[in-house]
């Protein structure tokens, strides 16, 4: 009955693990979650106000599909301002959140066949929208010795004729990793040389602790005209739940991308978009000021992790995610039961023995690892690593 794209089709492991604690909760057993990929802070008052004014003020009909021109503008002056990227309103395309904007992207530029090199470990929608348009998704493994840092050799000897996207995220979900600028400049010469396009999603740009965040498509105007930058309010805004993303790009591009959400979403909330035009061009201080709160959680959670048994942890330097290597703990064993043998063993032990929800690795491209969101409050991080060190305790 389903259409055979379907087949390949993994719904979302985030999504999963968040619905899998939230269903334990509901049956009044207590679990901590480190599965969010939200922030747990509330959106900026101002915003909503903004929202609220817009209502009062009837913005409740139909807007331009690729955004109010105010929003655009607003985005065109937040690219300029913290990126140094001139674009104009045409350049730009609001969506649904980001994921809407890269399927947008997706839909616009690939044909079956085509294939997009996607640096591991990933971000889990990225091979599933490639997947989706029957393009292939080629896997390029990032080092943890480096921090999980770009690797440019091993990009440029997997290009092949088919190549025609690199997909790139900094901060990196779920890593951590902020590319260094050296690697960046790199793969922006390869994607010139070899005529790729590139496709930035900086959507944690504002949580960015250490190392300076920057966008490939500022190293000049070849790479800028090969590259579509992908942003969104969700992350450095607290508004996961307005679904404002948006794209900066070659316009040929955006226009296509627009085309495409014209006939499948039309724009995206009308009351959302101003609320965002209030975010991105209102005062800042909100944003920073839940980046060092972000900042002093993340290093009580990587302190915490390297000192349990069996746990190693590098210093993510943005996003808020511990991307923690536990594969010291495979082949201990369970009381009563088989040895722990991969990344889903460890978060089906963790939920049962400790009570904590993290996501497996493997669902980002490796098994060695977790994936734990620092997005909860310090007591909450300190009371899930006490609950981490007991069960792991009981391990044979
Ligand atoms: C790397 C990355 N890109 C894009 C998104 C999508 O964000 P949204 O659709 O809420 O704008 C997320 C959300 O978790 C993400 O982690």
């Amino acid at each position: 009955m389903l259409a055979k794209r379907l087949a390949t089709l993994a719904p979302s492991a985030t999504l999963a693990v968040q619905a899998r604690a939230k269903e334990l909760k509901r049956q009044g057993i207590d679990v901590i979650s480190f599965g969010a990929g939200e922030p747990d802070f509330d959106t900026p008052q101002r915003v909503k106000d903004a929202a609220m004014e817009a209502m009062r003020q009837g913005q409740t009909k139909y807007t331009e599909v690729g955004g109010i021109p105010e929003l655009r503008a607003a985005v065109c002056a937040k690219f300029k301002c913290d990126n140094g990227l001139g674009y104009e309103p045409a350049d730009i395309l609001i969506s649904c959140g980001a994921k809407h904007t890269l399927y947008n992207i997706a839909v616009a530029l690939l044909d079956p066949g085509d294939e997009v090199i996607v640096p591991a470990p990933y971000w889990v929608s990225y091979p599933e929208q490639v997947r989706l348009l029957g393009a292939v998704p080629v896997f390029v493994p990032t080092r943890e010795a480096t921090g999980f840092d770009l690797d440019p050799d091993s990009i440029a000897s997997a290009v092949t004729a088919k190549t025609k996207l690199i997909v790139l995220n900094s901060p990196n979900n779920p890593t951590g990793a902020v590319f260094s600028p050296a690697t960046l400049e790199a793969v922006a010469r390869i994607a010139v040389e070899r005529k790729l396009l590139v496709v930035s999603d900086e959507c944690y740009e504002a949580l960015t602790f250490e190392g300076r965040h920057v966008s490939i498509a500022s190293y000049g105007p070849e790479i800028k005209a090969r590259t579509i930058v992908v942003n969104t309010c969700s992350k450095a805004y607290a508004m996961t739940g307005w679904r404002i993303g948006f794209a900066a790009g070659p316009r040929a591009i955006v226009k296509a991308m627009t085309d495409v959400q014209s006939q499948v979403t039309s724009n995206p909330s009308s009351i959302a978009q101003w609320a965002a035009v209030e975010a991105l061009s209102g005062p800042q201080d909100e944003v920073a000021k839940m980046a060092g709160e972000f900042d002093r959680r993340r290093r009580l959670i990587i302190d915490g992790l390297n000192a349990l048994p069996g746990v190693s942890c590098v210093m993510p330097k943005g996003a808020f995610y511990a991307f923690a290597n536990v594969s010291g703990l495979f082949g201990k064993r369970r009381q009563g039961g088989a040895p722990l043998t991969g990344s889903a063993d460890v978060a089906s032990f963790l939920l049962d023995d400790a009570r904590v929800a993290v996501v497996p690795g493997a669902d980002f491209g490796s098994d060695a690892h977790i994936r734990m969101s620092y997005a909860t409050s310090a007591p909450l991080i300190r009371e899930g690593l006490t609950r981490m060190a007991a069960a792991l305790k009981t391990l044979g």
